[in-house]
């Protein structure tokens, strides 16, 4: 296959008034620790953001608990640490593999039509669709080249990725038994990519309505004034 199949996913983050599902972003975020970190590594991101309003949204003591997972180096100490709050993700094990931390946002998923890119207006960008179509794309074919694996894929351009299709289904157990079928996993995992890439989506989207909506009533007013300004000559 030539790649670039994309699905729609109905995401609850998009639209005017959309906002991030902190339960959907608590279990990517498990997604992401437990299956993609082995490889990738997010080191953009600051562990603190784990607790922010509007993001996973995490207790401070779950934060800390979280962060103290990870060893990180202190050039003070001249010696390794656990890591806190303050610092970031580590970054990739695997050199072959990606920073996440804005892969979200380096993706686009819809394009065109004819190089347009209007189906970006109506669908938004479409990078956590591209992250869940790669995830849910595997075909089960494998070819070697060059000593390398690839795997085909319906939604990697060219077919072909060099990344183990990461998810089989049960990879993570949720606390309150929530689904984890490949499908939903990577609609969990590429939600919680999205606010690690654009945290403060919410705040934009918000200052962007309000700003429409500002501007249409300065237009009713200026018509109407104009209108009245013009009357006695008209
Ligand atoms: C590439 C996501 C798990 C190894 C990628 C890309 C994404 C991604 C979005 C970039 C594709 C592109 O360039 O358009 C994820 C997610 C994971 C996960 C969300 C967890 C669910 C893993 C694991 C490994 C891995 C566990 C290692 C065993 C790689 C490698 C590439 C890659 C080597 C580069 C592939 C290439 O360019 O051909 N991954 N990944 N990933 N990933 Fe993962």
């Amino acid at each position: 296959g030539a790649g670039g199949h994309i699905e729609d996913v109905d995401f609850s983050f998009e639209g005017p008034f959309g906002t991030f599902d902190q339960n959907q972003l608590q279990r990517g975020l498990k997604v992401y620790t437990q299956v993609c970190a082995a490889c990738h590594g997010m080191k953009y991101v600051p562990l603190r953001t784990l607790g922010d309003d509007g993001g996973p949204h995490l207790p401070m003591d779950q934060v800390r608990a979280y962060s103290e997972q990870f060893e990180v180096f202190d050039e003070e100490l001249d010696d390794f640490r656990p890591a806190k709050p303050t610092d970031h993700f580590p970054e990739s094990m695997m050199e072959t593999a990606p920073d996440l931390s804005l892969m979200a946002k380096a993706r686009a998923g819809f394009h065109g039509p004819q190089g347009t890119g209007l189906a970006q207006l109506f669908k938004g960008m479409g990078g956590p669709e591209y992250i869940y179509s790669l995830l849910t794309g595997y075909t089960g074919e494998e070819k070697f080249e060059a000593g390398t694996a690839f795997y085909e894929n319906t939604a990697f351009p060219g077919g072909w990725i060099a990344m183990a299709p990461p998810l089989y289904g049960e990879d993570v157990e949720f606390d309150d038994g929530h689904a984890n079928t490949v499908e939903s996993q990577s609609e969990d995992v590429a939600a919680f990519l999205m606010w690690a890439a654009e945290p403060k989506m919410m705040a934009r989207q918000q200052a962007g309505l309000t700003g429409v909506i500002f501007l249409t009533v300065l237009t009713v007013l200026l018509y109407l004034t104009n209108k009245r300004i013009w009357a006695p000559i008209k």
